[in-house]
């Protein structure tokens, strides 16, 4: 009874995947149809062979007339050619549809993707989305196809063959009929024993593209630590276990071909023995028993090999829900509606009582406070994990605050379009991502349709004239997967050049200079100064210099402004948080910088006399 529940829940599950993928096919349903269409006389005209033998066994074989003996032969391979002509095209239109509702699968699927919210991508490895946005789609349509197309060639095969069946004997047809519902039983149950194993399967592969994209990405630490060996371990047990896992789904579904072989004969046995007693008493001809074997067998070959295809059914099957599961998925931050377009900022920025956690267990903002005013540089300083990044990541919504507000000219940026609002802010952030192609390429992202002018400037602001200069190609100098063709400095500059050219009114600077060595900290640090002219900044420095240059400091420590105001105003306050690290490092002067256990050494500090908050948020 609870079988037969569970069975009809997925046999639902099956029809309601299919009928979810429809509408994916309905742009081509014509020639979709068309190909259907043509799987049907593909399927039918299989009867042909099993038909022809009945008139050719008892004309020629029984009755020995020669009519029969040249038209059959005739008739058979007319047939084939046909049934040859219409398979070609049935693959052709199946090959374009398939092509098709792929390419549309996966469009659409990375159009989803683009529009999720960074915290799917914290969750999710690079692996699982190349294996879902990408694998998934493949296996989803042309899974769909070709067993569409098998599906309906083999249906009307069959049809075509169980007429044949009837019309030589109905008696022998009961039998052979109830032995093929016999078939579907144990491959129901198969199909539910291989889907656990196949969901494991799916995981351990996406996890291997993991693997391998951060042996491309992290190669420089791989080599620094020695760790070719602990990938390779890596690798080879994730290798191991698709091993395992591939033999278990075997052990699961292969018992079924030689049960289907088995049922078959057992099939074809009985068959015989009572088709030879109907022909004894004259019930059927030898020509109808020939044609009925035949037909019984043609309709049986195709069930021997079934356990492979409910294994490949399967990984379509769950490929199609995964694929449906993320285009029906909402993406948790978007536009309200009515949301309205931020057109530059007024009066400034408010962080309200902010309460954020990355995970509803943790809280990392605790009522987070804070004013900046339209054109204000605000520094951001605090303990390491206090959560200055966690509030810079709030404003261009890469999260969402729990409770409390951001506003900026008094309306929560919620209430504002998502594009015009990141359009409002420039992000540098300590590892910009470039990308492959040209400096030119990557500087235009902050603004497409950016003149030379505009582009010359932003050179000159971001301090890249000369090095642009010293270029054989110039600006047109491809610079590698993710800029690896340059250095450090000069990565940072692009990207301030980036943000320059993007001339957002808002900038957020989340420590733009602390991967750099000492020359390029002092050129990065120049683009940034430039950068910074008219515009409200929020920065996250550990450089003295550049902290007492700000506006006002917001001292963050475990999710909270504990203190807000000038270099000196902070000074000022008693047992004051800033004043305390301020005197740490300048006890600890020149050489190195103790705190929370943490050791900095300043020894290539550049600026000699000036007392340095070397990685002064990361303590
Ligand atoms: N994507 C994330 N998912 C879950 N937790 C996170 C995530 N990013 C940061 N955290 C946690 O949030 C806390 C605050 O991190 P945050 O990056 O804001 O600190 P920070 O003040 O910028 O530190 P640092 O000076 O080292 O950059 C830390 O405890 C960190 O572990
Ligand atoms: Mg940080």
């Amino acid at each position: 009874m609870l079988n037969r529940a569970v069975r009809k829940i997925r046999s639902m599950r099956f029809l309601k995947a299919y009928v979810g993928i429809l509408p994916y096919i309905k742009p081509y349903s014509f020639r979709a149809m068309l190909a259907v269409t043509l799987c049907i006389p593909i399927g039918a005209l299989d009867a042909v062979i099993a038909l022809s033998l009945k008139p050719y066994t008892d004309s020629v074989m029984i009755e020995k007339s020669t009519q029969a003996a040249w038209y059959i032969p005739f008739a058979i391979v007319s047939f084939a050619i046909i049934q040859g002509i219409l398979n070609y095209f049935a693959t052709y239109l199946n090959t374009w549809v398939g092509g098709k509702i792929t390419n549309d699968l996966k469009f659409k699927l990375y159009r989803k993707l683009l529009t999720f919210e960074t915290a799917f991508f914290d969750k999710n490895c690079s692996g699982d989305v190349v294996f879902r946005f990408n694998a998934d789609a493949d296996a989803a349509s042309s899974g769909l196809l070709v067993k569409l197309k098998m599906v309906v060639s083999r249906f009307f095969s069959s049809i075509s063959l169980i007429i044949t069946l009837i019309y030589n004997s109905w008696q022998l047809s009961v039998i052979a009929v109830v032995i093929l519902g016999m078939i579907f039983i144990p491959i129901t149950r198969v199909r539910a024993k291989v889907e656990e194993t196949v969901s494991k399967f799916t995981a351990a592969a996406s996890s291997i593209v993991t693997v391998y994209n951060e042996s491309y990405t992290g190669n420089k630490t791989i080599s620094s630590y020695n760790l070719a060996p602990h990938q390779e371990n890596k690798l080879s047990s994730i290798l191991k276990l698709m091993f395992r896992l591939n033999i278990k789904m075997t052990q699961r579904s292969s018992w079924l071909s030689p049960l289907m072989h088995i049922i078959v004969s057992i099939g074809i046995g009985l068959s015989i023995a009572y088709g030879s007693y109907l022909i004894t008493t004259d019930q059927i001809t030898n020509g109808n028993f020939v044609s009925f074997i035949t037909a019984l067998i043609m309709l049986y070959s195709p069930i021997k090999g079934l356990s492979g295809n409910v294994k490949d059914f399967q990984m379509t099957l769950m490929a199609i829900e995964r694929v449906l599961k993320i285009l029906g998925s909402e993406t948790k931050i978007k536009n309200r509606v009515g949301a309205i377009e931020l057109q530059g900022v007024n009066s400034g920025i408010e962080f309200k009582n902010v309460k954020f956690g990355y995970v509803s267990r943790k809280q990392i903002l605790n009522n987070f406070s804070c004013k900046i005013q339209k054109g204000e540089k605000i520094a951001f300083v605090g303990k390491s994990g206090g959560g200055k990044t966690t509030v810079v990541n709030l404003l261009p919504r890469f999260y969402d605050v729990i409770s409390g507000s951001i506003k900026i000219d008094g309306v929560d940026i919620r209430n504002y379009t998502l594009e015009s609002l990141r359009n409002n802010i420039s992000v540098v952030f300590q590892d910009n991502f470039l990308f492959s192609g040209t400096i030119r390429e990557n500087i235009l992202l902050g603004k497409h349709d950016a003149i030379e002018e505009e582009i010359e400037k932003a050179l000159q602001i971001a301090c890249l004239e000369e090095f642009i200069k010293s270029l054989k190609n110039g600006l047109d100098t491809q610079i590698g997967e993710r800029g690896i063709l340059l250095s450090g400095g000069q990565k940072q500059r692009i990207a301030i050049a980036r943000a320059f050219i993007k001339n957002a009114p808002i900038i957020i600077l989340d420590e733009a200079t602390s991967a750099l060595d000492n020359k390029s900290e002092e050129t990065v640090q120049k683009a940034i100064d430039n950068l910074m002219v008219d515009k409200t900044v929020i920065f996250i420095a550990h450089r003295l210099s550049t902290i007492k240059n700000a506006d006002r400091i917001v001292v963050i420590d475990d999710g909270c402004a504990v203190e807000i105001g000038t270099h000196e105003e902070l000074m000022a306050i008693k047992n004051g948080l800033y004043k305390s690290l301020y005197k740490i490092h300048l006890k600890n002067g020149k050489k190195s910088l103790s705190y929370q256990h943490q050791m900095v050494n300043i020894k290539d500090s550049k600026k000699a006399n000036e007392p340095v908050f070397e990685n002064f948020s990361h303590l």
